[in-house]
């Protein structure tokens, strides 16, 4: 765990430069619009520890996959999202001295990521090794209101070097993934020119073949007057501008770099230079500061939305902005292709796809703080890949129309490669339809069951219709050979998680075609012949299997049992883990992980939140005190569900144990591992840990309901939430909850249970809310 990051309410700061320390805020710095974004690399030239990435949504390489011993089925690749074309290159050469902060003695350093405004400054003071010191200010940001553009102002101040700066400004697009499976370079240069508009490089994808073109106009002032650029070096897949200029002390250089980046995603690929061009214009025309007003403005608007006020902990205000900002960065929703990689834009683990994650975790999110469309469209993206989903079952012997959706993603094709997560975490189709009925149930939008969802349930459906088994030993249905969420036991029998989760697929499956027909019984006739459901059959066999599945429990403990023979296992707890050992997945030996009785995230936690009405408070905190004793959270989903929970159990100092677990996870770097990249889902999972955890957010019958706490800690919190139509501000203070409403209908919430109804620009106060 660190400590470096300085505490402020809506900023990111970092004071002083220590290269051990660089690559976790190049994670921690990343910026990103959703159509593109990067770690935040230095613009100069370094030579130590770097982990350097550009990113561009949706732009993906199959790369080869590495296994030890093949066996059928087996996906051909693990696809990743590419470290693409390096735009930001400034080489500053000081009569044959490059400034570099590798070698430069460094006297002052600050970063700060701005995130009211959406931007990236850095402030350094170095002297380099012939003796000269510079001060250098720099800042960018990637336009949330354009996202085409992003942008940079690098000033250079030479407080003492008389002599000539050669100045390179570089865009490099001969980059590498460093998790590449065979050390292959993943583009080939399509073209680059240099014209009066910018330097545009095309880069386009080996097999893949996207396209992509990285157009920058560089602008240089010497104490305020423009200088020239020649063109520079030329090489595959790089080309740069320069310029010679002869220094006086105290000279000042501003460098602007205005940049589009474009792919054939969403242009013809023939189109793209014009378009390159014309938008690069454009840009340089609006200007830097222009732009950044129009940042400002944008971000403006995402804070007005979805921001959460923290009184009296500076630090607890500044994570859950962090989150709220990396949410933001990482996925805007105006793209139905595109989804939210664990890691966003900040890193390549887990190759930029997408996991069962955005289904699980970050739905709420983005439903609560932004326009509908954008959670649809997360749903949309499942919807289409159902073909795909298809095709991955019948690939592993299922059919009829059976849908296994893949584990992890970038086009519908399952594209990991450990056989236990690819073939066994078949719960992630349950997390798929769990999505669509909490979208349903949130925006009352059941259109969306027409038009998209109810196909994707018949597919979920048919899946765990042929993937259980008839046990002729228990006389009930069994699902056999899965992993559950806790990737620590594999290859189990009756994950009590999967099993509860297909039996309410299938029982939402067949609600949701009812829905249907009451509402448009055409468009059910004609699902039906589309997806050649056959009723009666199908829906007798549905029910047999939902009445008779079998859910492993213990009776004694009166727990649900997470897996046939959990207890089995030696029963040794995490409080008498040695810290020495943890985590466990750095200290032992995989073996003995199996073994072990630890679990790695919510499994019976998790199935026990999603479908919470069908359980009590008591048996609630019975699985709570018996998995919570055992789970190690290392995963970083795993603790906001357990501060849910232990919200929800009136246990409110838990509550907020957990919550600082996931809420300064990466800021503080909990888990030692933030230099790969930022946490992005679980980031969604702390601002579900105030909502729906300190502040008991829960829709019912179409209402919102809350039931808050305020944590000790605070002395207030306050948050907006959009819900069909119409926003609520809700302000939490010890003993009160006042909900104003900011929308233009009158509206009914449930605060404990009573219901109010609230006129437009009306508040209601109640004062049950306690200080746990
Ligand atoms: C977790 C999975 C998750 C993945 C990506 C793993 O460590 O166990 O549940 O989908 O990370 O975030």
């Amino acid at each position: 765990m660190k400590n470096y990051i300085q505490a402020a309410a809506w900023s990111i700061i970092e004071e002083g430069f220590d290269p051990a320390l660089h690559q976790i805020s190049e994670s921690i710095f990343s910026l990103g619009n959703g159509h593109m974004g990067q770690r935040a690399n230095f613009e100069e030239t370094y030579s130590g520890e770097s982990l350097s990435g550009n990113y561009v949504a949706g732009v993906y390489y199959p790369d080869k996959t590495r296994v030890g011993w093949w066996k059928n089925g087996y996906p051909e690749y693990f696809a990743k999202v590419l470290n693409s074309c390096n735009w930001m290159g400034l080489q500053f050469d000081f009569g044959g001295t490059l400034l570099d902060l590798h070698t430069a003695e460094v006297k002052s350093f600050r970063r700060e990521l701005q995130m009211q405004k959406g931007y990236l400054q850095r402030n350094f003071v170095a002297t380099i090794p012939s003796g000269s010191t510079v001060e250098v200010q720099s800042k960018r940001f990637f336009s949330m209101a354009n996202d085409e553009i992003a942008a940079l102002h690098y000033q250079l101040k030479a407080t003492d070097f008389t002599g000539t700066l050669k100045l390179k400004a570089v865009v490099d697009g001969d980059v590498s993934n460093q998790d590449s499976n065979y050390d292959e370079k993943f583009w080939d240069e399509v073209g680059k020119s240099r014209t009066e508009k910018g330097t545009f490089l095309t880069l386009r994808t080996k097999k893949t073949g996207f396209e992509v073109i990285t157009g920058v106009k560089t602008i240089v002032l010497l104490n305020g007057k423009p200088l020239e650029l020649k063109s520079s070096e030329e090489r595959n897949k790089y080309i740069s501008e320069e310029l010679a200029v002869e220094l006086q002390a105290g000279d000042v250089l501003d460098i602007y770099k205005i940049v589009t980046n474009l792919s054939s995603q969403n242009y013809a690929a023939a189109e793209l230079s014009a378009r390159a061009e014309e938008v690069l214009h454009a840009a340089t025309a609006a200007g830097f500061e222009k732009l950044l007003a129009e940042q400002a403005e944008a971000w403006a608007l995402k804070w007005a939305e979805g921001d959460i006020q923290i009184e009296g902990d500076t630090s607890a205000q500044q994570a859950i902005r962090f989150n709220i900002f990396q949410l933001n960065q990482t996925y805007t929703g105006k793209d139905a292709r595109l989804n939210i990689g664990p890691k966003g834009f900040t890193g390549e683990k887990y190759g930029g796809s997408t996991y069962w994650d955005t289904e699980a975790y970050c739905i709420p999110f983005y439903l609560s703080t932004a326009n509908q469309e954008v959670a649809k469209n997360l749903l949309v993206y499942r919807y289409k890949h159902l073909e795909k989903a298809i095709e991955n079952a019948q690939k592993l012997g299922f059919d009829k129309g059976a849908a296994l959706y893949p584990m992890v993603t970038m086009n519908g094709e399952e594209c990991h490669n450990e056989w236990e997560i690819t073939f066994e975490e078949i719960h992630r189709n349950g997390a798929i339809a769990f999505a669509i009925y909490n979208y349903v149930r949130y925006t009352g939008d059941q259109d969306y069951l027409k038009q998209y969802g109810l196909e994707v349930l018949i597919g979920i459906a048919r899946f765990w219709k042929q993937r259980v088994n008839w046990s002729e030993d228990k006389q009930q249905y069994v699902m056999l050979g899965v992993t559950g969420p806790n990737e620590y036991e594999n290859n189990i029998n009756n994950n009590w998680y999967t099993n509860t989760m297909a039996v309410w697929c299938l029982n939402y499956a067949m609600e949701a075609t009812e829905i249907v027909r009451a509402e448009d019984p055409a468009r059910l006739a004609e699902l039906i012949e589309a997806t050649g459901l056959n009723e009666a059959e199908e829906f007798a066999a549905w029910t047999k299997i939902s009445a008779g599945m079998y859910l492993p429990e213990d009776k004694n403990l009166g727990i649900f049992l997470q897996q046939d023979g959990y207890l089995d296992k030696e029963q040794i707890l995490v409080k008498d883990l040695p810290a020495s050992q943890r985590p466990i997945n750095q200290k032992w030996s995989w073996d003995r992980i199996l073994r072990s009785g630890f679990i790695k995230q919510a499994d019976v936690l998790q199935g026990m939140y999603f479908l919470e009405d069908q359980y009590d408070l008591d048996a609630l905190r019975r699985n709570f005190d018996f998995y919570e004793a055992r789970t190690v959270h290392e995963s970083s989903l795993s603790p906001c569900v357990h501060s849910i929970l232990a919200a929800k159990l009136n246990d409110g100092a838990r509550a907020y144990e957990f919550y600082l677990r996931t809420a300064r996870l990466d800021l503080d770097d909990y888990n030692n591992d933030t230099e790969d990249g930022l946490h992005i889902t679980s980031m969604a999972g702390t601002w579900m840990s105030i909502v729906e955890g300190f502040a008991g957010m829960r829709v019912r019958n179409g209402q919102l309901l809350f039931r808050p706490f305020l944590p000790q800690e605070w002395q207030s919190f306050a948050f907006k939430i959009g819900f069909r139509g119409t926003q609520f501000s809700i302000t939490i203070r010890a003993g009160e909850i006042t909900i104003f409403n900011a929308g233009d209908q009158i509206s009914n919430i449930s605060i404990f249970d009573e219901v109010y109804q609230i006129p437009t620009g009306e508040t209601v106060i109640n004062y049950q809310a306690a200080a746990l």
